[in-house]
């Protein structure tokens, strides 16, 4: 025992026979400190002091008896897990019983036998020792776990704001490559308007001028006449271009940067979002087909779902037709029940089973460093899962094309408007 504690435990002997004492004591001396008390109280007293680790306690003493001083320390929270055992004389096993019903841990008959003594005082004292270590481990681990628990709960929190900062810089990126496409493609219009109006009013300050001089023919006037009305044209048809620009692209801006919900057909919804990044797909040959029938009313988050449609895109466009000529990408829009199901099916070159595996993950990317991130499907899968409750499937054979099937209740349940990436 001696060897396996740090310190000598503390063993309080309690007897009103000197005599017991001192035999105990000897028994006692080499392995542990000994404390004694000859009285019930005087060892109450002792131990409100000093906590020993084991009680060898007489039953019949004078005053207050051993059976009293057990039920005191019982009694008491701090003295409590004391172990006690008893000594007495009264060699009967109901006084045994009684003993162990009090809370005394052994009981051991008078004269004392100071092997069995000992032997039993020292597996008392492992026992307890190896209760103290459980416990210590228990209130260890649950400490442990509770820290690991908040750190955790921390990591999820960090990643939540992370994925939101993601979606908005995800929505941010498709912002500005729309404001920048769109821009470009405003220009065109808006300055063809300038120049005709230049022109226009260039001929009218002739016109009047010639008028005023009295120069003015009739010859001259139609022609004047003519020039106006072909202007006017002009400018009609070039206006109307940019009102219809504007106006695809003012509600899918909106809906970018708002994530707000709103009940909107479908077919509509994904005809913005294609004009809106026509500038930038009319720079390639390939083509976009939409199969979708016009009814097909969502109540749902247009922005998310624009950002899907513009992932999925982007990807026929940069991966599956890189090269080629032909590109075709068909969206097809069904209503079955209450779901909405949207296909994407490329000609493109498809991709390996291995690349597919790895397609939702993270930064996987066939293009780092060639202007992709690898994010844009991790990006898909978490709108479409958690921010539009619905799933995502994919099937692709190399050489044939991918197909990517998206499932979407048509109203969105529960939620309302801004939606976290993770719920
Ligand atoms: N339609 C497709 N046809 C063939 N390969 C595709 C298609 N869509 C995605 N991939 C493959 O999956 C990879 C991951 O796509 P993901 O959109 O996650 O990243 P990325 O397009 O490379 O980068 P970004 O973060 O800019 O979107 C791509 O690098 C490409 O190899
Ligand atoms: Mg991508």
């Amino acid at each position: 025992m001696t060897e396996n504690t740090p310190h000598n435990p503390t063993l309080l002997l309690v007897d009103d026979q000197v005599l017991n004492i001192e035999l105990l004591q000897h028994v006692f001396k080499d392995d542990y400190t000994i404390v004694s008390a000859n009285s019930g109280a005087q060892a109450l007293a002792l131990c409100a002091s000093q906590l020993p680790d084991l009680i060898l306690l007489d039953v019949v003493m004078p005053v207050m008896d051993g059976h009293e001083v057990c039920a005191q320390l019982k009694a008491d929270p701090r003295t409590r897990d004391i172990p006690i055992i008893f000594v007495t004389g009264q060699n009967n096993p109901e006084e045994e019983s009684a003993a162990l019903r009090m809370g005394a841990v052994d009981f051991i008959s008078k004269p004392v036998n100071a092997s069995i003594v000992k032997a039993r005082v020292r597996s008392q004292l492992m026992l307890r020792q190896t209760l103290r270590q459980v416990q210590d481990l228990n209130l260890n681990l649950e400490a442990r776990v509770a820290r690991r628990t908040s750190e955790l709960q921390q990591a999820l929190e960090h990643l939540q704001q992370s994925q939101e900062e993601l979606a908005h810089s995800a929505a941010n990126a498709t912002l500005s490559t729309m404001i920048a496409g769109v821009s470009h493609e405003l220009s065109t219009p808006l300055g063809n308007s300038k120049m005709v109006a230049g022109t226009l009013a260039e001929h009218a300050r002739d016109t009047v001028r010639a008028m005023q001089a009295g120069l003015l023919k009739r010859s001259g006037l139609e022609h004047f006449m003519e020039q106006v009305t072909e202007g006017v044209a002009l400018l009609q048809r070039n206006l109307e271009r940019s009102v219809e620009l504007l106006a695809d692209f003012r509600q899918v801006a909106a809906d970018q940067a708002s994530e707000q919900r709103r009940s909107f057909d479908l077919a509509h919804a994904v005809n913005e979002i294609l004009n809106a990044l026509s500038p930038s797909l009319k720079r390639h040959p390939h083509k976009v087909v939409v199969d979708i029938p016009d009814g097909i009313t969502m109540d749902s988050l247009p922005g998310p779902l624009g950002q899907v449609v513009v992932n999925l895109v982007n990807n026929a466009y940069m991966h599956a037709f890189d090269g080629r000529s032909d590109g075709v990408l068909t969206i097809e829009g069904r209503l079955h029940g209450e779901h909405v199901h949207i296909a994407f099916i490329d000609n493109g070159f498809g991709m390996a089973p291995d690349h597919l595996a790895k397609l939702f993950e993270p930064f996987f990317s066939t293009k780092i460093g060639k202007g992709g991130t690898g994010l844009g499907m991790a990006i898909v899968r978490n709108l479409v899962g958690k921010t539009l409750g619905g799933r995502i499937t994919v099937e692709s054979t190399l050489g044939a094309g991918t197909r990517f099937d998206v499932t979407l209740p048509r109203v969105l349940q529960g939620g309302g408007a801004s939606q976290l990436l993770l719920k």
